[in-house]
């Protein structure tokens, strides 16, 4: 059994329902966030709920001030079975009685909590290939919404190539992966795109920032040129269910040695210690 949390209750995820009229469903009006939790303790739950409540407040969503998010995650991760845990939370701006493109300005937010089991174990990884594709998402994707049909359509690309993740590129520049954000290593110093490129602010993004300040590599946030990406020494993608993933080959050619790279490695334990220390 698998309980969520929906609107008012706590209930088994077989019997939550919604209606066709919420506006998550007819038009993606809705945010999101994907929390792991380790041994049933949620890793950086502040962050992702801060990422969560300036959404809220960016798209104008009444959620009720006495909806404490907080604590209905960690009331679903403790209901639930599982140790490892992946915590779904889902905001839409509420249901309509008929469908308008303008909402109803007494509309009652939708609150859907979930969890199911985390299976990633984060160890060190071997690598995984990626391609290249263009970015044609809409210019706000610093906004957690569930409207992620652009993200499919990459991620169902990558998979068909039989590869782990599509990194996108805008006008000439690096952007993000579609379920990751991107950094990698040119002239020995560690670059990620600026939270000005139209990307998620990612939360293991934050974090890796963090660790990166802590050791002696050098890093910078810095618009990342499509035609100096392939020649990087080290890639990687960092997202909250995968953590560090190295990209060792980009659109069938290798990355650097065509190993997870010496930097790689060194975050890439730093970031264990902080998961599981
Ligand atoms: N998505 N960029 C995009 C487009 C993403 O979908 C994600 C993660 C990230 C990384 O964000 P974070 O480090 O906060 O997980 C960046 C989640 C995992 C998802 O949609 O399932």
């Amino acid at each position: 059994m698998s309980i969520c949390f929906l609107n008012d209750k706590y209930i088994d995820i077989k019997d939550a329902k919604i209606s066709p009229l919420d506006r998550g469903f007819l038009f993606g009006d809705a945010i999101y966030e994907v929390i792991i939790a380790i041994d049933k303790k949620p890793f950086e739950l502040n962050a992702h709920i801060s990422r969560l409540k300036k959404n809220i407040s960016t798209l104008k969503y009444s959620l009720k001030d006495q909806i404490n998010l907080k604590e209905i995650i960690l009331e679903v991760i403790s209901r639930n079975k599982f140790l490892n845990q992946v915590i779904y939370v889902q905001i839409s701006r509420g249901t309509d009685l008929i469908r308008d493109h303008i909402p109803r300005n007494d509309l009652s937010p939708t609150l859907f909590v979930s969890s199911h089991e985390l299976k990633t174990d984060f160890s060190i990884s071997s690598g995984e290939k990626a391609i290249l594709l263009e970015d044609f998402r809409w210019r706000k994707s610093q906004i957690k919404a569930t409207s992620l049909l652009a993200n499919v359509i990459y991620k169902s690309e990558a998979n068909q190539k039989g590869v782990f993740e599509a990194i996108l590129f805008d006008n000439g520049f690096v952007t993000e992966g579609s379920v990751s954000n991107v950094f990698c290593c040119i002239e020995n110093k560690i670059i990620t795109p600026p939270l000005t490129e139209n990307i998620l602010p990612g939360v293991t993004r934050k974090v890796i920032i963090e660790l990166l300040e802590e050791t002696s590599i050098e890093y910078e946030e810095t618009k990342i040129p499509i035609d100096s990406f392939p020649l990087a020494k080290e890639i990687w993608v960092t997202n909250s269910t995968k953590g560090v993933i190295p990209i060792i080959e980009l659109d069938g050619k290798k990355i650097g040695s065509g190993l997870p790279g010496e930097k790689y490695l060194q975050i890439s334990k730093a970031f264990l210690n902080k998961l599981f220390g």
